[in-house]
């Protein structure tokens, strides 16, 4: 079915100059961009996208990376969406990550690791809702 996902290229990637690259995958593997919008996080938006892993021990560090730089934030819309967009970044930790995959490609740590994609239907529609008003996405 066609689904809709979020993707962020992280502040690693952008500081790399990776914007083009990475959308340029996202593109080619057939996934539309119907929204986008490059935002300096505050530690109360990051905190609040990443909620879920408030408990963790790497929660500090984690609002820590993502403030530290602008970030670029999409919807990408096509068939498989959530899926395609997470076989296309690879595994988390990019030591893991799968060769040719953008985070074996443009990561360095688990934190500092490129990008972010939504893992599932519900977080897909939380994440989009929580970056994006109804009016900002252009579905085409
Ligand atoms: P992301 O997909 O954005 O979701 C949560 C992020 O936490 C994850 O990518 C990693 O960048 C970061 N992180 C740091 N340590 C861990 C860990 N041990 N397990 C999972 N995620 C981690």
């Amino acid at each position: 079915a066609t689904e809709r996902t979020l993707s962020i290229i992280k502040p690693d990637a952008v500081a790399k100059n990776a914007i083009g690259d990475i959308i340029a995958r996202i593109e080619k593997a057939g996934l539309k961009v119907v929204a986008a919008k490059m935002v300096h996080l505050s530690e109360e938006k990051a905190g609040g996208f990443y909620a879920e892993h408030k408990e963790r021990p790497f929660f500090k560090d984690l609002v820590g990376f993502m403030t530290s730089g602008p970030v670029v934030v999409q919807v990408l819309e096509g068939e498989g969406a959530i899926a395609k967009n997470r076989d296309l970044m690879g595994a988390t930790n990019p030591k893991e990550a799968a060769p040719g995959t953008i985070r074996a490609d443009f990561a360095e740590t688990i934190d500092a690791n490129a990008v972010h994609g939504s893992d599932s239907p519900e977080s897909a529609e939380r994440e989009i809702n929580y970056f994006f008003g109804n009016d900002e996405i252009c579905p085409r």
